[in-house]
């Protein structure tokens, strides 16, 4: 049934559950152990310690039956294996480029793509870079920039697409840096580091028309193009009657390549691929996949991996899951909000942020208000959260060790894809209740041990 006929108002989970997993129960005096066994650090706590996993909705979603009966049929022929070809002409079929490389995962794509176009001194701009992506940019020694519009920035702002790219930025960067230093430039769609917002029509096509003089190519950080579709479906005039199918063609029409971690709207918890219409670009592409990833007809993943992301490239293209999926982040943003949480506005599509800066207003950025409300949620309900604030983006200066803050106090709740019933959610709602009615109370931490990058996922701590 269509999700447009459907007459009730309950949004339900359009699917049944064939195989579970069982929570293992933990008692708060438990998970005080856990946490301090764990140098208050949720990156160090075992999965078994937890019992509902926000942590991140990348490769963690739940597969369908069909995805499990094409994994059955995966041919595991070294060089053009049958599963290579039904991959292939899914990605082609959903995405429409010329040329399709698999990968291990995301990073693996955009690591190969910034190693081939970039060159030192380049600029690659981008609605806002993932982690990986800037990383990847920047160890080319090219720079990174972000060219989000100004209601991106502002957590209140209820400006319905604020992933967009401000336009006016990117022609004046290109006037200033000149196109010959800027290889591509990327949209990420939805922008996660900007909380999950999604990236007009209008604005992707006003992007191309920036770039198209200037022969640079457009490319997408794809991983979750289906929710950035239903978004324009959703809020967007003109698109109420199309397909999401079809939006995601007309997206997809704009530009000349694309990123793509399979992990979050590939349904599938390993896997990506690069695309690229340019025959010279896919040639050398192909040429380093070999050196590090492998042969092109599998790039690092098995032939069953690549059946499970054929059929999960048209699963997610299900306007009842994409309904659904939309429903859940809105419904657990709007009762945090009831609750009193600052979160970031509107409810993006896979995630729920909350504004940890706003929420405990007496702890210092440096005291880690993100980690704080983080580890509370933890040890009062086993939820597992993420902090993306100044323990994640901090910056020490090497010479006087002084360190300074994020930008942002943020406080991720990701949504595993399929995983999660509404009485999880409901839970996850009770627990964040009864934690909003001691926020005064929770108190900051200070880190006592940290590795010189990437310090969030090994850092110790220490309740002050
Ligand atoms: N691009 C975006 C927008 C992402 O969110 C991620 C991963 C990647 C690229 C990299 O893909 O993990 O397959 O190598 N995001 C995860 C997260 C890790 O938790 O948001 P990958």
């Amino acid at each position: 049934m269509s999700a447009r006929r459907f007459p009730f108002r309950t949004v339900f989970e359009p699917f049944i559950i064939k195989s579970v997993e069982p929570i293992r129960m933990t008692t708060r005096p438990e998970r005080e152990k856990i946490m301090k066994d764990a140098r208050y650090n949720l990156f160090r706590v075992k999965s078994q310690d937890v019992l509902i996993d926000l942590l991140t909705d990348s490769g963690t979603g739940a597969m369908s039956s069909e995805q499990w009966a094409a994994i059955m049929r995966g041919d595991e022929a070294y060089a053009g294996s049958r599963s290579f070809q039904r991959f292939e002409a899914a990605v082609k079929e959903v995405f429409g480029f010329e040329h399709v490389i698999p990968t291990h995962q995301g990073r693996a794509a955009e690591r190969i793509l910034f190693s081939v176009v970039c060159k030192k001194g380049d600029v690659v701009p981008n609605n806002t870079h993932f982690d990986t992506t800037r990383a990847n940019i920047e160890y080319q020694g090219a720079i990174a920039e972000d060219l989000i519009i100004p209601e991106g920035l502002d957590p209140q702002s209820l400006y319905p697409f604020k992933g967009n790219m401000d336009v006016e930025r990117l022609e004046a960067l290109i006037k200033r840096v000149g196109a010959a230093r800027i290889p591509l430039c990327m949209l990420t769609i939805t922008n996660n580091s900007g909380g999950g917002q999604p990236v007009s029509m209008e604005n992707i096509k006003a992007v191309k028309t920036v770039l198209e003089p200037h022969g640079i190519p457009l490319y997408f950080d794809a991983a979750r193009f289906a929710e950035n579709a239903y978004f324009i479906k959703l809020r967007e005039p003109g698109y109420q009657d199309r397909s999401v199918k079809s939006i995601v063609r007309e997206m997809m029409s704009y530009a000349d390549g694309c990123t793509m971690s399979a992990k979050k709207d590939g349904l599938v918890n390993i896997g990506g691929f690069l695309c690229t219409n340019e025959d010279r670009l896919a040639r050398q592409e192909k040429d380093l996949l070999i050196l590090t990833e492998g042969f092109p007809t599998y790039g690092g993943l098995a032939g069953r991996d690549l059946e499970a992301i054929a059929v999960g490239l048209r699963e997610i293209l299900n306007e009842d899951y994409l309904k659904y999926r939309i429903a859940e982040a809105r419904y657990l943003g709007e009762h945090l909000v009831e609750i009193g949480y600052p979160i970031v506005q509107p409810p993006g599509g896979h995630a729920i942020y909350i504004d940890a800066k706003a929420l405990l207003p007496h702890l210092r950025p440096l005291q880690y208000p993100g980690q704080s409300l983080s580890i509370e949620l933890y040890l009062e309900g086993g939820i597992r959260t993420v902090e993306i604030g100044s323990v994640m983006f901090g910056k020490i200066d090497p010479d006087t060790g002084k360190e300074t803050p994020a930008r942002m106090e943020l406080v991720r709740l990701a949504l595993p894809r399929r995983v999660h019933t509404q009485s999880h959610i409901d839970y996850v709602l009770e627990v964040a209740r009864d934690v909003y009615g001691r926020k005064e109370q929770l108190g900051g931490y200070r880190i006592v041990k940290q590795p010189a990058f990437l310090r969030h996922f090994s850092a110790e701590f220490e309740p002050l």
